[in-house]
């Protein structure tokens, strides 16, 4: 038998989770974000299920949107970073794909450029970020310079981003909403435009800022955007399932030392399982003693510090356990939120970071098998 590291991903979780998500903005159009690789889960696969059942698909890069064109995806494709060069405005000016200007150099290189076609533009605003955008008080001006562009298809789109969407408290949130709310009004007196705010967190928390588009990405996957709600409060389901085999087992007797620097050293005599997976997988190292791990559907405890290949768990909690026995790591039945919780880890670097040797079998529809780009 070869080594059963697999992602098992649901196609039926992935339409469920978009259909969890437009019923919570049923009038805004959707930008499904498959950038990083779709979070992981592959960008072709995701996109391909997705394709006619979302508005427009958001990448970081424009090698991920000619990624996808080359595989036949015609829907629009948002560059949410825009274009890193001038020849970048070219291909998207050919290839219809929408993009992001944020940095003043960007309306520098369309000024020197002759686009074949014009493009589809959206200016992203900083309404409290910190990080892409151009500030409240600088943006109607380039919103104007973009607007007289010949080279600029119109409506000319606004967005912008939250920082802490997933901490409904946090006061932040409500100044970037009325930050972008104050700007989108002020432009409205000018042009028709269309505008977009809200990831996940923001689609689960503020129903008065879905405007026309949405921007879903982990909420998509299954994994909670919030942290004070679960993903199956929330009534999504995780896409991606970890799955792997119990190895080996031995029973260690107390005061033994399990795995890399002896961190772990059992307490009494203890039944150990050791399993096919570890930081080379995409199982981060820094995961702690106890992080669970479902053996047989038992709920088992992680210990000793994770292995390039391997991982040990105490297997107290499956006496009937045996080698080749099912594992799961993350997924069905054990949120990818838990695992978080044991490391320094979010969800968002967790999905992101399982490794192509872990094999992909999506279920039903298409079957893509790699998880590379
Ligand atoms: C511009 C933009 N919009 C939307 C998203 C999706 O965010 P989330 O995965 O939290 O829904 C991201 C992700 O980082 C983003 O950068």
């Amino acid at each position: 038998m070869s080594r059963t590291a697999i992602a098992i991903l649901s196609t039926e979780n992935l339409l469920h989770n978009l259909k969890v998500i437009k019923k919570q903005a049923p009038h805004s159009k959707v930008i499904a974000m498959v950038k990083a690789n779709a979070y992981g889960h592959g960008l072709r696969s995701v996109s391909s299920r997705l394709e006619k059942h979302v508005d427009m698909l958001g990448v970081a890069s424009i090698d991920e949107a000619l990624i996808l064109r080359k595989i036949g995806i015609q829907i629009p494709i948002i560059l949410a970073e825009g274009a890193f060069e001038p020849n970048e405005l070219l291909v998207a000016s050919t290839e219809g794909f929408h993009v992001v200007f944020h940095e003043k150099v960007q309306l520098q290189w369309l000024a020197n450029l002759s686009c074949p076609l014009p493009i589809q533009a959206w200016l992203k605003v900083d309404s409290g970020m910190g990080r892409l955008g151009f500030d409240m008080d600088e943006a109607p001006a380039y919103f104007d310079q973009l607007s007289k562009s010949r080279q600029i298809a119109q409506p000319i789109r606004i967005m912008s981003h939250f920082a802490c969407a997933d901490e409904p408290d946090n006061p932040l949130n409500q100044q970037q909403i009325d930050a972008f709310n104050q700007f989108i009004q002020s432009i409205a007196s000018k042009a028709p435009s269309e505008y977009s705010l809200c990831n996940s967190a923001g689609i689960f928390q503020y129903p008065a800022c879905h405007y026309h588009f949405i921007r879903p990405g982990i909420a998509l996957y299954g994994a909670s955007p919030l942290l004070s709600q679960s993903a199956a409060e929330l009534n999504l389901k995780p896409v991606m399932t970890l799955q792997t085999s119990l190895i080996s087992m031995k029973m260690m007797a107390k005061g033994s030392p399990v795995g890399y620097g002896a961190r772990f050293v059992c307490p009494q005599d203890l039944p150990v399982g050791i399993i096919a997976f570890g930081y080379g997988d995409g199982y981060p190292r820094t995961t702690r003693d106890g992080a669970p791990v479902l053996v047989n559907n038992a709920r088992c405890k992680l210990i000793g510090r994770v292995s390039m290949d391997m991982i040990a768990v105490d297997l107290s909690a499956c006496p009937d356990a045996k080698v080749g026995d099912p594992v799961i790591l993350w997924g069905n039945d054990l949120p990818i939120e838990e695992i978080a919780q044991f490391t320094a880890n979010v969800s968002y670097d967790l999905l992101t970071g399982v490794q192509n040797r872990v094999k992909f079998h999506w279920t039903r529809y298409i079957n893509h098998t790699t998880n590379g780009l």
